[in-house]
């Protein structure tokens, strides 16, 4: 029997848009009392402040202005007693849900393939994730960020239960979207992350493929102790 080091895994979770990562990662760092990290709501801050600081026209990004705002953000995720979870800052300032608006999902994939936010943000994470005992979730954890991690999983589900899944969660927050918009975006940051130069999503070779089209958290969560049963981890 494996027995989990002190210091605890380092367990990277990949995979395309609105896959269920963070539901997924959140309830494993839950279950083995690990720090869970939201990589994508790192990259998704960085673009509200572009948005805010207007520097994104188009297709073009104001590169030097964007260095600027880059050596100056500070990204955190701090415990909210409110929500009973934590959530993300950026300078300071709680921005859990306006960082989760189409505005900001529009233009995230198209910062993201920036190669010195990738730096910046690459950083920080190697930083949360040196003492072990953390899920991480994202697009480049377990290729780019993490490629020692003990354990990767590259998670899939079909691009229409996705585009449903994102469409539900944006009523349920009283947002008003359409589905076909809601699709396209997820499409077009589908290939976008896939397709850019530097640290595009792919799986890595060594990670396991978890595809929760038609299976629920709870079964994702048997699969997930399995796994841990047949690697010889022991909680
Ligand atoms: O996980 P998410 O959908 O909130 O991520 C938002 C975007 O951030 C996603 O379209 C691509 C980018 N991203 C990335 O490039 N690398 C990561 N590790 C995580 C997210």
């Amino acid at each position: 029997m494996r027995i989990l080091n002190q210091k605890g895994l380092t367990i990277a979770v990949d995979g395309y848009s609105s896959c269920g990562k963070s539901t997924f990662a959140k309830e494993i760092a839950g279950k083995l009392n690990y720090k869970y990290i939201d990589s994508g709501a790192m990259y998704r801050a960085i673009t509200l402040l572009c948005i805010r600081k207007n520097i994104i026209s188009g297709e073009t990004i104001n590169k030097k202005a964007l260095e600027l705002l880059l050596s100056a953000a500070d990204i955190d995720f701090r415990f909210t007693e409110t929500r009973n979870r934590h959530e993300t800052f950026l300078n300071g300032k709680n921005v859990e849900d306006e960082i989760r608006t189409t505005g900001v999902s529009d233009y995230v994939s198209q910062i993201s393939e920036i190669g010195q936010v990738r730096e910046k943000m690459v950083n920080i994470q190697r930083r949360y994730g040196k003492d072990g005992g953390i899920v991480m979730d994202g697009r480049d954890i377990g290729t780019v960020v993490f490629p020692e991690a003990d354990l990767k999983i590259f998670m899939i589900a079909r691009a229409e239960v996705r585009a449903e899944r994102r469409y539900k969660e944006l009523q349920g927050k009283g947002v008003d979207a359409d589905f076909e918009a809601v699709k396209k975006n997820i499409e077009k940051r589908d290939y976008i992350d896939a397709n850019r130069k530097i640290s595009p999503l792919k799986k890595a070779t060594d990670a396991i493929v978890l595809d929760n089209s038609n299976i629920t958290v709870q079964e994702q969560m048997e699969w997930f102790e399995e796994l841990l049963r047949e690697l010889n981890y022991e909680n």
